[in-house]
């Protein structure tokens, strides 16, 4: 977004909180590049076809080498610059869909199918080539950009900041993953608004009672105190409210009336973590993992992972459960979407969009854009300092 030039007198603060172009652009986003972001479901990527994504306003294909690992190359064929995701896939090989040219996992030009079978230059001498910059073999043609990738916990992830080793923490694990008496599965969703506005929308509580009304939580008039901790690149607000309830599928969770304990977790730059426990044996964790496309939209990848106090075998109960639980789930994420929209209206009606005001309620939001912004700025140095407070709002 643009700084305001034409600051009206009712604009008081007019430094935007979220700069959502320079966010998403690879070459303006500093050091928010510099983590592991997922790409796709395991599941998405098969051995048969390419797949498209686009990071930071980068358009990268994916497909898997011939043993099966996750490739991830710029998505523009080094001949004519067609884009390769248009292409096809073959015994772990890549072939581009306007002339042919084939490269393998490491970005390289492995056939030039207009060489034929000596896949070599015939006609032309070494210097007849060199004057016209043209290569001899495929060999010569040089890679395509390659970026690094990972696969753990059903997740594929890329790493668009340059070599992997740099990474500025290991690519988040999905909580509960492999844990036999919990149940988890993915949803994946295209939302039309940026990484802050996300994280913050899925650490919010104030929302609830306006967006999910009866979905979720009631409008209850009721004071919810919390304390916000800020350290180590992580927001964690832990609810001092033994007695909150959330409706809907929450009773189904907690038939004991055992007394819930709530925490949300932000760790920056694009990962929230939200956590329902009720008792040893019942909980439900919403881990959202965001992936920038542009500096309005972004793609979610979201893991939902639940257990239930029941006595009867418990995979059997959260098995028959599943279609229920995604069905609500669905629901509360549309409800999401359409607010985001909304919001994202809004901010396009400059000027200056990302220009935030704020309360008590807002602290955590306060300290995720902290994050973001001095990682935005390059993440030089100790970065926001470690803090903890009290907070109370109402719902
Ligand atoms: S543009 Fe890719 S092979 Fe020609
Ligand atoms: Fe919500």
């Amino acid at each position: 977004m643009r700084n305001p030039t034409d600051a009206s007198p009712l604009a008081l603060v007019t430094t935007p909180a979220v700069d959502l172009e320079a966010e998403a652009d690879l070459s303006r986003c500093g050091a928010l590049k510099d983590y592991w972001y997922v790409a796709c479901l395991s599941s998405e990527l098969t051995s048969r076809e390419p797949l498209a994504r686009t990071f930071f306003g980068t358009r990268v294909v994916l497909f898997r080498d011939e043993r099966g690992q996750p490739v991830a190359l710029l998505d523009r064929c080094l001949h004519r610059n067609a884009r390769l995701s248009a292409g096809a896939v073959f015994g772990g090989r890549l072939g581009c869909p306007y002339h042919g040219w084939v490269y393998d996992g490491s970005g390289a030009v492995v056939e030039v199918p207009s060489l034929g079978p000596s896949q070599c230059g015939e006609s032309l001498d070494a210097q007849g080539h060199a004057r016209a910059g043209l290569q001899v073999r495929p060999c010569d043609l040089g890679r395509v950009r390659r970026f690094d990738t990972l696969e753990q916990d059903g997740l594929v992830f890329v790493f668009m900041g340059g070599d992997s080793r740099r990474a500025r923490r290991p690519a988040f694990r999905v909580p509960f993953w492999g844990q036999p008496e919990w149940n988890v599965y993915f949803m994946v969703t295209r939302f039309p608004n940026g990484v802050t506005n996300l994280v913050e929308n899925f650490m919010d509580v104030p929302h609830t009672v306006f967006v999910h009304e009866g979905w979720f939580r009631r409008k209850a008039r009721k004071r919810v105190p919390a304390t916000v901790k800020r350290s180590e690149g992580s927001v964690l607000v832990t609810y001092k409210q033994e007695q909150d309830t959330v409706t809907g599928l929450g009773r189904l969770f907690n038939p004991g009336g055992l007394p819930m304990v709530h925490t949300d977790h932000f760790f920056a730059p694009n990962v929230t973590r939200v956590d329902y426990m009720w008792g040893e044996r019942s909980g439900f964790a919403i881990n959202s993992q965001i992936t920038p496309i542009g500096p309005t939209d972004s793609l979610v990848y979201t893991a939902i992972s639940y257990r239930l106090p029941y006595d009867l075998p418990r995979a059997l109960v959260g098995q028959a459960l599943k279609p229920l639980v995604r069905w609500y789930t669905t629901q509360v994420i549309r409800q999401d979407v359409e607010v985001m929209k909304v919001q994202r209206e809004g901010l396009l009606n400059g000027p200056g969009g990302g220009v935030f005001s704020g309360t008590e309620a807002d602290l955590l939001h306060a300290d995720i854009e902290a994050y973001r912004r001095w990682l935005l700025e390059g993440g030089e140095g100790a970065g926001p300092t470690d803090e903890e407070r009290n907070i109370a709002f109402w719902i």
